[in-house]
């Protein structure tokens, strides 16, 4: 099964389209090794073999056929290969060490290859040879004995189909063991999301660090898994808290109905009932809406998208809001913005923000206390900030992480009105802006007054 599963895999069908063209552009090259070199030394024979033909003709022209037989005869008993015969028209041998002749033949000349029997040696050899006919219908045929360079053409013809299945047998070797790894890896991927589909969200496929398509679609997932993690937790957490935490105001609520209900009160006490009614139902609509918006942007689920924006614009918005509660609470709102601060971001968001510093300042400020907003630009790193100082209380440093949790609420701050999600919201829109948020003591001298910094990275 394993096996014919690596079949099926892309990469393997390419590493055998890859090994298919490769003998395509190799076999025309080995094929014409082959055919040179074995051409070479037959060449190489039948040069020797028409010097000799050259150089009879001319003993026989010069010396007669005596002349030649007592040549053809000595040379046929040196035994070095070198074939003869001599013979009169009619076949029968004059001289040479052939017993007969080898072929029927046609033309009066020519070459052939053939077999002969050598005295005392069992078997046939090869042999290539050169016939001519001479004056007088003398019959000459010169050849030489083949076997060893036909035993180096077998040599060649051996080494080149073995350099040819060696070729064939790393190229599929190479094409298993590749498909082979990449089958694994996927497999890796596969047996993941098995276990997170089976409900282990917090599993992740293991990079190589190759960095390659693999690794890449590994990191897409791993990605995806992280904002999927991050999505369900945050429901998670919405909903425990809203079980949590609206089930007081809401009994509240339902208690004070049913109080108004049963108490046999006049119109005025029931309309003021129904107005606190009122003000609960609203202050739980707001906690509600408060914390939808904090899993949403937590999970990264933002309708708009971030634009280019100026932090003076959006600090004038938020005070210009506020103007009127500070007069209300008797606190003076200063904004301090020299130069433009720009960055890209969600310019409700960052006001949203930006509102809640302002009305946690506002909220614990004495009478008579000055909040100051300031905007401005750092060079190294090019980043821009915002921050909201006020006089009052401040937050002890060992509670300035705490009071970013949602529903926190200082001991100190019992008796003012809020849910505690405000810092909330703010830390989770930094975040999204993949900014920092910063909680200090505002006055350093008797540390008193909170700063709240938003630190962003600057448009560059
Ligand atoms: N400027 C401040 N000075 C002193 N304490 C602060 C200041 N800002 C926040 N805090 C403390 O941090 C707590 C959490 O603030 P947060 O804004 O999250 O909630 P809240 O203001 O109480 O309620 P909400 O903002 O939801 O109306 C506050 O209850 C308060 O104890
Ligand atoms: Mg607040």
């Amino acid at each position: 099964m394993q096996f014919l599963r690596l079949f099926r895999t892309t990469t393997f069908r390419l590493a055998v389209i890859y090994l298919l063209l490769f003998l395509v552009a190799v076999l025309p090259v080995l094929g014409f090794i082959y055919w040179s070199t074995a051409t070479l030394l037959e060449r190489q024979v039948d040069e020797i073999l028409s010097a000799e033909v050259v150089g009879l003709e001319e003993i026989y022209r010069g010396r007669q056929l005596a002349g030649l037989i007592e040549v053809v005869t000595a040379r046929a008993n040196r035994g070095d290969g070198a074939l003869y015969m001599l013979a009169r028209s009619d076949g029968s041998a004059l001289a040479g060490n052939l017993k007969s002749w080898p072929v029927t033949r046609s033309d009066p000349h020519g070459r052939l290859t053939f077999n002969y029997r050598q005295r005392g040696v069992q078997g046939k050899r090869p042999a290539r040879g050169e016939y001519f006919l001479l004056s007088g219908g003398v019959q000459l045929l010169v050849g030489r004995d083949v076997s060893q360079m036909r035993q180096v053409q077998r040599l060649i013809l051996n080494a080149l189909a073995a350099a040819l299945a060696a070729t064939i047998g790393l190229g599929m070797f190479g094409g298993v063991v590749t498909s082979r790894r990449m089958m694994q890896r996927l497999e890796a991927i596969t047996r993941t999301s098995r276990n997170i589909i089976a409900g282990d969200l917090t599993q992740r496929v293991r990079l190589k660090g190759a960095g390659d398509e693999i690794d890449q679609l590994a990191d897409n997932l791993n990605a995806m898994l992280d904002q999927i993690e991050r999505l369900m937790m945050g429901m998670r957490e919405v909903a425990d808290n809203i079980a949590h935490d609206l089930k007081t105001p809401l009994t509240r609520l339902r208690n004070r109905i049913e109080g108004a209900l049963i108490a046999p009160a006049g119109r005025a006490d029931h309309a003021s009932a129904l107005e606190r009614a009122l003000e609960e139902t609203d202050q739980i609509l707001k906690t509600f809406n408060a914390l939808l918006s904090i899993a949403r942007l937590e999970a990264g689920a933002i309708a708009t998208r971030a634009e280019p924006l100026d932090l003076k614009d959006v600090a004038g918005g938020v005070i210009e809001l506020y103007e009127p509660f500070a007069e209300e609470r008797q606190v003076r709102l200063v904004l301090d913005a020299a130069s433009p601060a720009r960055m890209r971001g969600h310019s409700e968001l960052l006001s949203q923000a930006l509102a809640n510093l302002v009305d946690n300042a506002i909220k614990f400020s004495p009478a008579g206390g000055t909040i100051r907003v300031r905007v401005a630009r750092r060079a190294e790193p090019p980043a821009v900030e915002i921050s909201v100082a006020d006089d009052g209380p401040g937050i002890p440093a060992a509670d300035r992480e705490r009071v970013l949790s949602r529903f926190v609420r200082l001991e100190a701050s019992r008796n003012t009105p809020g849910s505690g999600l405000g810092l909330s919201l703010v830390s989770a829109v930094v975040h999204l802006h993949e900014g920092r948020l910063e909680l200090e003591a505002a006055h350093r001298e008797a540390p008193h007054g909170l700063l709240a910094r938003l630190v962003f990275p600057a448009e560059i």
